[in-house]
């Protein structure tokens, strides 16, 4: 071998090492990214602490907890967009906010929202569902990510026509005050949402939780924290609370049996409701509500909305 040759050995093993150092120490499954994706995001970092090679990096990151945290915002991805997955929100406007807003007052809580798409459109949702009446509810939507930079362009609100290229105009105009190139989340809907810095990986203070989106987050985690938090989210939904995950993430484990599914491609799930036993189970002949999930067999080739109704 030549020394060349031993210099990009000894780097692929030290490349390995950090994957496998990121997914120990923060949760973060590499294996789920293209190793091209991976060295040009981690590229980045290797610059910016002088290291230049994956083995002083992971030297550098073993003394330097700090960098676990900026390695990690530069490997997450923020992508977002209003309105992602259209069906999914009319999914939400249709059979999950009436049935929320039957009570005056709803938590929500946008887990992993990036720069705020997400959380402002669920906000105009709200908006267009209660109109005139929303100073009547008491709507909180708490929107949370734990890259600051993300954060400050959601708190501010402010996008360009681009990211609006999939909203009606008459709703850009209703929602968005425009000034030159930038269109700016009105007041009566920015006023509903709550953002702060939070890291999924730590305990949830949020509790009796009416909804939870937490979509496209997920993907970068292992199994076991997926599970982990899909239960904390359990936990902090109050009965008949719904957790919408993204399209390309599905409920495993215990959460899998703790979930009912309310509708599979949109990936809305319900926690089980206080009569659930009483109202579903009896007429479906089922004994344990664990029995309606996504991975039970016998539901796969239902609509599943009919399961819930
Ligand atoms: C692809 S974006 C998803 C945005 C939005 N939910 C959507 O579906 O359009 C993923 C977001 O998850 C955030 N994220 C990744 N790991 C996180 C963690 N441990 N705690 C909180 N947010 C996290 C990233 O910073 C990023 O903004």
């Amino acid at each position: 071998m030549t020394s060349v040759e031993v210099g990009d050995f000894l780097e692929n093993i030290a490349f390995q090492k950090l994957k496998r150092l990121l997914h120990e120490r923060v949760g973060l499954n590499c294996s789920c990214y293209r190793d091209d994706y991976l060295k040009r995001r981690l590229a980045v970092r290797l610059r910016a602490t002088g290291t230049n090679t994956y083995s002083r990096y992971v030297r550098y990151l073993k003394k330097n907890a700090v960098e676990y945290n900026l390695v990690l915002n530069d490997l997450t991805i923020n992508y977002t967009a209003f309105f992602r997955d259209r069906d999914v929100y009319l999914y939400l406007e249709k059979n999950v906010l009436p049935t929320l807003f039957k009570s005056t007052e709803v938590r929500m809580w946008s887990a992993g929202c990036a720069t705020g798409e997400e959380p402002y459109s669920l906000a105009i949702l709200v908006h267009k569902l209660l109109g005139e009446k929303l100073p009547t509810h008491k709507v909180t939507i708490f929107a949370s990510d734990l890259d600051e930079d993300a954060l400050a362009k959601a708190v501010k609100g402010e996008y360009d026509r681009k990211q609006l290229r999939d909203l009606e105009d008459p709703l850009i105009d209703k929602y968005f005050s425009n000034n030159g190139a930038s269109y700016r989340v009105k007041d009566f809907v920015r006023h509903i949402v709550r953002f702060e810095k939070r890291d999924l990986m730590k305990p949830s203070l949020h509790k009796s939780l009416d909804l939870i989106l937490c979509r496209n987050v997920m993907i970068f985690f292992s199994r076991e924290s997926q599970q982990h938090i899909y239960m904390r989210f359990y936990n902090a939904l109050r009965e008949g609370g719904y957790l919408v995950t993204g399209k390309s993430e599905v409920l495993s484990g215990e959460p899998s049996k703790r979930f009912l599914c309310a509708d599979v491609n949109c990936r809305v799930y319900q926690k089980p409701p206080a009569d659930v036993n009483r109202r579903v189970l009896s007429g479906l002949g089922v004994e344990k509500a664990d029995e309606l999930n996504l991975n039970n067999p016998r539901w796969r080739t239902m609509d599943s909305c009919t399961i819930l109704k």
